[in-house]
């Protein structure tokens, strides 16, 4: 498996994680007494789902630079 699919395999179950937190924060946010400090928890997956987002949007780009630069 090359490094590409690496990456859009770990976006997908980074969206499955961030997807779990939203939820956990939900509950946890619904709570008599509500536990703020969870609803900080889905940034993380999420800060890692920009990054590796971001890279998965730069590869058509990148091919297309690479086929005009002839490599
Ligand atoms: C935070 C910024 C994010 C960026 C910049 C981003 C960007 C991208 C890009 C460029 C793709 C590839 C599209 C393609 O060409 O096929 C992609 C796929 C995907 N994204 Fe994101 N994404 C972000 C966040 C999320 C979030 C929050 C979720 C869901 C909770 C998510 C779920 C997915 C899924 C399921 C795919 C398809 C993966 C696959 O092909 O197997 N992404 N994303």
């Amino acid at each position: 498996m090359n490094w590409n699919k690496w990456v859009r395999q770990i976006h997908r179950w980074l969206a499955v994680a961030f997807t779990v937190t939203v939820v956990v924060t939900f509950v946890a946010l619904a709570q008599e007494e509500p536990l703020v400090w969870v609803s900080y928890v889905p940034l993380l997956p999420l800060a890692l789902l920009l990054f590796t987002g971001l890279y998965l949007f730069a590869l058509p780009y990148a091919a297309k630079w690479r086929r005009a630069a002839g490599r």
